[in-house]
C-alpha cells in the first residue's frame, strides 16, 4: 500500500513561536498542517529563558531599540528591516498577551495605579526592555500558543514527523522559476515517507546549535530547515555568524543548560576561577557587554588560566530575590548540588543562535515561490553580524504575522503537477549504526575545535577537508539505507557545518561573531556585504 498523500492549504514545519503564530493566523481561513519532529512543545522557543525584547517602558523608544540592535549587529544589519520589525513589535506582543501569554509583572502597583510588566535587562540593551515569564519565557509562550492551537479546528499537528526534502517544480523536471509544491515527511512511528501537498510551506525549524559539541540548544536544533532549503536551491546567507552564549552551566551531568543573560542584567558578574572580575578589561559595559565580546573574553580567560570554565556570581543579591526571579535556574542548579544564592555558577560559552540562514524578506519570502522562511531559520537582516539578546522571539512573532498577512491577501494556487511517492530505490535497513554515531560526533567536535569562537584560516581549511570527507560517506550511506531520523539529522548537520565553514572562509575579516585571527579587524569593504551560498544544481 502506498503511503498517504495529505493536502493542506499550508504546511508549517516547526512548532516554535514562528510556526505556531503563523498557523494560528492563517487558520482563520485555511487548513493547516503543523509538522514537527518531536512533540509539539519541543522547540528552541521552549528553552528561551530571557524573553522578548520590545519597547513598552516609559523611558524607552523604538529609536533606542534600533540603535542598540544596529550597534550589536556590527555594521551588517539591514536598517529598514530592523526598523520595521522593532516598530511592529509592541503590537504583536500585545496580541500574544491577548492569546493568554502571561508575562511577569512588577510586584507593586505604580503610582498611576497600574501594574506594569517587570522589564529585564540583557547585554547590549541600553534600557530595561525584556518582557519575560520569570526565567522560563519560552515555556510560557509555547503553553499559550499550543493551547490556542488545540482549540483551532483548522489546524492538525503531526508530531514525530520529520520533514525530509521539498518537492519543487525543478525537481519535478520543470524549467522556469522554481516553486515549492510539497514536502516529503518521515512518519517516525511507521517508518513510511508521506507526501504533503500544499499551496505554500512555512519553514520555521529554528537553528542549528547541535552542529557544535557544546550548545544551549535542545536536541532538535539540527539545522534541518537551512539544509533542506539549500538542497532545494534557495540562497543561504551569513552562516559564519554563530552566536555563542557566554553562560551555559558547566557541570558533567548538565546537558545544554542555559544560564540566562538576565542574571547579569540583575547584577551577576563574571569572575575568573581565581575570583577576579575580568570584563572591565574588555568593554565599558563589563559583564553586560554584547555577547560576542563576552564570549571571546571568557574564551581568552579560560585559555589564560587553563581552567575549564569561569564563574558567574550573583551571591551578593538577596536569596529571596534570586529564587523568585530565577526559579528555573535555582532549582536546576540545586539538583546538581549547587546553591546559586551561596556559590558562584561555573559557566562556559556554548553555541546558541544562528544569525544567518535562508535569505528571506520580513514577510518570509525566499528565492523559491511557495516556500516561506521565518524565525531563526531565516536571514532577514535583523541580526547582522551579532544578534541583540532577546530580539529573536520578536522576529519570529513579527515576521510570522507579516508572512500570514501577505499570504492571506494573495494565496497561491495548489501546484497541478503530479507528485511522485518517495522512492525507496534499493535502500536496505542499515547494518551498522556506528557509522551514524561516529560521524555525528566527529562533525560536532570538528566544528567546536576548528570553527568556534576564535578562528584561523588554517583551522577553517582543516575543518573543510574533514567535513567534505564525512559528507561523501554520509551521502553514500543515505542512498544505500532506509532513512531514519538519526540519519536525516546527520545529513543535515553535515550540510550546515559545510555552509558555516564555507561562509567563514569567504569573509576575510573579523566582524561581530566571526573572529578570525588572520584578519583580526573589520574590513570596511566587507561592511554591508553578506556571504551568500547557493547550491550548484
Ligand atoms: O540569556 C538568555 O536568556 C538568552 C536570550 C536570547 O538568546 O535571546
Amino acid at each position: 500500500m502506498s503511503p498517504p498523500t495529505h493536502h493542506f492549504d499550508f504546511v508549517v514545519i516547526g512548532s516554535g513561536i514562528a510556526g505556531l503564530s503563523f498557523a494560528l493566523k492563517v487558520a482563520s481561513r485555511f487548513r493547516v498542517a503543523i509538522v514537527t519532529k518531536r512533540w509539539a512543545a519541543e522547540s528552541n522557543t521552549n528553552y528561551a529563558q530571557g524573553g522578548i525584547a520590545a519597547v513598552t517602558g516609559a523611558d524607552d523608544s523604538v529609536e533606542l531599540h534600533v540603535r542598540d540592535t544596529l550597534s550589536a549587529g556590527a555594521g551588517l544589519c539591514r536598517e529598514a528591516v530592523v526598523r520595521q520589525i522593532l516598530k511592529e513589535g509592541p503590537a504583536r506582543v500585545a496580541e500574544l498577551i491577548e492569546l493568554g501569554m502571561r508575562f511577569t509583572e512588577e510586584e507593586e502597583e505604580s503610582p498611576d495605579g497600574e501594574r506594569h510588566f517587570d522589564l529585564g535587562r540583557e547585554g547590549g540593551h541600553s534600557r530595561r526592555r525584556i518582557l519575560h515569564a520569570k526565567d522560563a519565557t519560552g515555556r510560557e509562550i509555547e503553553r499559550a500558543l499550543l493551547a490556542t492551537v488545540a482549540a483551532q479546528p483548522n489546524i492538525r499537528v503531526f508530531e514525530e514527523h520529520f520533514a525530509i526534502d521539498f518537492i519543487t517544480t525543478r525537481k519535478l523536471g520543470q524549467t522556469g522559476p522554481n516553486r515549492c509544491a510539497g514536502v516529503y515527511v518521515l512518519d517516525k512511528a511507521t517508518g513510511r515517507v508521506e507526501t504533503f501537498a500544499s499551496r505554500a510551506i512555512l519553514l520555521a525549524t529554528g537553528g542549528c546549535g547541535k552542529v557544535y559539541l557544546y550548545t544551549t540548544n535542545p536536541d532538535v536544533a539540527t539545522g534541518d530547515g537551512v539544509a533542506m532549503a539549500y538542497r532545494a536551491g534557495a540562497r543561504v546567507a551569513n552562516m559564519e555568524f554563530v552566536q555563542f552564549h557566554p553562560t551555559c552551566l558547566y557541570h558533567p551531568k548538565a546537558k545544554s543548560f542555559l544560564v540566562t543573560e538576565a542574571v547579569r542584567g540583575e547584577g551577576g558578574v563574571l569572575r575568573s576561577v581565581e575570583g577576579t572580575e575580568f570584563m572591565e578589561q574588555h568593554h565599558p559595559l563589563k559583564s553586560l557587554a554584547p555577547r560576542d565580546v563576552v564570549a571571546r573574553a571568557i574564551d581568552s580567560e579560560m585559555k589564560r588560566t587553563g581552567a575549564a570554565h569561569v564563574l558567574l556570581d550573583i551571591t551578593h543579591k538577596p536569596a529571596r530575590f534570586i529564587i523568585d526571579r530565577f526559579p528555573n535556574i535555582y532549582q536546576t542548579c540545586l539538583k546538581f548540588g549547587l546553591d546559586i544564592t551561596k556559590e558562584p555558577i561555573p559557566v562556559v560559552p556554548a553555541a546558541h543562535y544562528q544569525c544567518g540562514g535562508v535569505m528571506a524578506t520580513v514577510d518570509g519570502e525566499t528565492d523559491i515561490a511557495g516556500l516561506l522562511a521565518v524565525g531563526e531559520v531565516s536571514c532577514t537582516g535583523l541580526h547582522g553580524a551579532n544578534r541583540l539578546a532577546s530580539n529573536s522571539l520578536l522576529e519570529g512573532l513579527v515576521c510570522a504575522h507579516l508572512a500570514a498577512e501577505k499570504i492571506i491577501a494573495a494565496p497561491p494556487e495548489f501546484c497541478d503537477l503530479a507528485m511522485p511517492d518517495w522512492q525507496l530505490g534499493k535502500a536496505q535497513n542499515a547494518d551498522e549504526l556506528v557509522v551514524v554515531s561516529h560521524n555525528w560526533d566527529e562533525i560536532r567536535r570538528t566544528m567546536w575545535d576548528y570553527v568556534g569562537i576564535v578562528r584561523t584560516t588554517k583551522r577553517l581549511e582543516r575543518a573543510q577537508k574533514r567535513i567534505a570527507n564525512l559528507q561523501e560517506e554520509i551521502q553514500q550511506y543515505y542512498w544505500d539505507f532506509v532513512v531514519t531520523s538519526d540519519l536525516l539529522e546527520l545529513r543535515n548537520i553535515a550540510t550546515v557545518a559545510e555552509l558555516i565553514v564555507a561562509s567563514a572562509l569567504q569573509r576575510p575579516e573579523s566582524r561581530g561573531l566571526h573572529h578570525n585571527l588572520d584578519f583580526s579587524k573589520p574590513d570596511q569593504s566587507w561592511a554591508q556585504r553578506d556571504t551568500i551560498l547557493t547550491r550548484v544544481a
